[in-house]
């Protein structure tokens, strides 16, 4: 697979065998396909400082599609969303509401980790994607909500919902309300597991958690698909 890269406006957009990649990302008829032409994704300039492309992962069937920011410094190492403290979370949340995790896809706004160095020792730290960022990655999103055909799409904080739903969506005043949109029957948007691990006290953790578990099962009763305790 050839990647050419040419300058346009402000960035550059790749060609991927000679196919202009948002045009590649539409016609694609399999996640699997998608995955391997997103591998090689240079729409933005964070694949510099990346690792890898982190696509989306779950099972084809799932009807629930988790959408966060971007992969944070464990999914870029190992190639798979969600898989660090925030995911883990995310993880023992959806237990929590009896939705099993086989049953979710989960996916990013932003496909490639965007970081910085921190000023003292080699942590990775992470920086927020910019408007420009999340607009090169999007056909990447807009195909897997295509090829998922999910009938429940779960932004997870600020940046999945305010690039799906418009830039002026609050979570905080939104979150747990249904939101009318052409990308799925459902879709809903709650907090980001990573601002309930921010919190600085074990008791308002305990809370924000209990808040997003709520969220969680109301997503759950959408399908009827919470197991039977
Ligand atoms: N945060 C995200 O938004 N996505 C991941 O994959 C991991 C952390």
């Amino acid at each position: 697979m050839r990647t050419r890269i040419s300058p346009s406006g402000g960035g550059t957009v790749a060609f991927i065998d000679g196919v202009h990649a948002t045009e590649r990302a539409k016609s694609e008829r399999s996640l699997t396909g998608l995955r391997k032409i997103a591998a090689g994704c240079q729409a933005c300039d964070l694949w510099k400082n990346a690792t890898q492309t982190v696509f989306g992962e779950g099972a084809p069937s799932s009807k629930i599609m988790f959408v966060g920011e971007q992969p944070g410094d464990k999914e870029d190492l190992a190639g798979h969303p969600f898989v660090g403290p925030a995911g883990k979370l995310l993880d023992e949340c959806l237990r929590e509401a009896g939705i099993d995790r086989d049953q979710v896809y989960v996916t990013n706004a932003v496909k490639h980790f965007k970081w910085e160095p921190a000023e003292r020792g080699k942590r990775r730290i992470h920086k927020k994607p910019r408007a420009s960022e999340i607009e090169a990655c999007r056909p990447w999103l807009d195909a897997e909500i295509r090829l998922m055909k999910p009938e429940v799409i779960v932004c997870l904080g600020a940046t999945a919902a305010q690039a799906l739903l418009g830039k002026t969506f609050s979570v905080t005043r939104q979150r747990g309300q249904l939101i009318d949109s052409p990308l799925a029957p459902n879709v809903i948007a709650t907090v980001h597991p990573s601002s309930i691990l921010r919190a600085r006290e074990e008791g308002e953790r305990r809370l924000e958690t209990d808040a997003f578990v709520a969220d969680l099962k109301k997503i759950a009763g959408l399908l009827q698909i919470r197991k039977r305790a």
